[in-house]
């Protein structure tokens, strides 16, 4: 593994843009479990029942009693030593915009300033029919949230079936064309768009950089570099080789 860190941090340090997209394995360590590992959030509730758009609008209480589980455990979350060591890196000028998949605002509370939702952000909630929109926390208490015209709030994340925001599509592939090296840490790539950026950054010469605990469609095809493991070590050692032997800050 060793050998691995130093050449994903050469690459690192030898690319005048470094990107990173990541998913909800980043923040497993800090308690939020992610989606399809073993365990995983959609082993517990069918996202064809809880996370479109038309099941939101057909019944929000139900939807909302998923929402209010994952809520709780986001709203304690604490940003660990990947979502802090990915804040160094663009501190130390390695690390150009992180394109996030999550919701749970922890590369932000990490350090990291240049971050792409395209998801969301799960700490405000907005009215479909009149448009007002709260902080979550001064909703918190209510088993299901109501707006002041009394309709079900809806968490401003993204939703099957919904657009991903267009300024979050529109620079996520202008970067991703433009990269000369991808880190991809903690995501199966199976949604899509988000799952283009790997190939667009690859078709236009990028290294991929892989993190994650166990092998993705990625890891045999397009993947250069494959870390395996917790995202909080590797990013930790891998900030740590940048930092020691290949690059003074920029
Ligand atoms: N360190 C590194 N990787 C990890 C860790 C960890 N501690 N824990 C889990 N992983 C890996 C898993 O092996 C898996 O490959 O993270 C990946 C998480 O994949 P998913 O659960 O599919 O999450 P993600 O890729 O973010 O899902 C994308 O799907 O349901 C939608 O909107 C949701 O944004 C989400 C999107």
């Amino acid at each position: 593994m060793e050998r691995l860190i130093r050449k994903a941090a050469e690459m690192i340090c030898t690319s005048k843009l470094n990107i990173a997209l990541t998913g909800a394995g980043i923040s497993v360590d800090s308690g939020i479990p992610d989606f399809r590992s073993a365990g995983g959030l959609w082993s517990k509730y069918d996202p064809a029942d809880y996370a479109t758009i038309t099941a939101f609008r057909q019944n929000p209480e139900k939807v909302w009693d998923m929402l209010r589980e994952m809520d709780a455990l986001v709203s304690q979350a604490k940003p660990n030593a990947a979502h802090i060591g990915m804040g160094d890196l663009e501190k130390m000028g390695y690390l150009h915009c992180i394109i996030t998949q999550n919701v749970d605002n922890l590369h932000q509370a990490g350090g990291a300033r240049n971050v792409i939702e395209y998801h969301g952000n799960s700490s405000t909630l907005s009215c479909l029919w009149c448009g007002r929109q709260y902080q979550a926390k001064e909703k918190r208490a209510e088993r299901i949230p109501r707006c002041e015209c009394r309709r079900v709030l809806k968490p401003d994340v993204i939703f099957f079936g919904e657009p991903i925001p267009v300024e979050a599509l529109n620079r996520s592939f202008q970067l991703a064309a433009s990269a000369e090296a991808l880190m991809v840490v903690g995501t199966s790539a199976v949604v899509s768009p988000a799952n283009t950026i790997p190939s667009i950054a690859k078709d236009r010469g990028a290294r991929i950089i892989e993190v994650n605990l166990e092998r993705t469609h990625l890891t045999g095809t397009i993947t250069d570099v494959f870390l395996q493991g917790k995202a909080g070590e590797i990013i930790t050692a891998l900030v740590e080789e940048v930092r020691q032997t290949l690059g003074p800050p920029r």
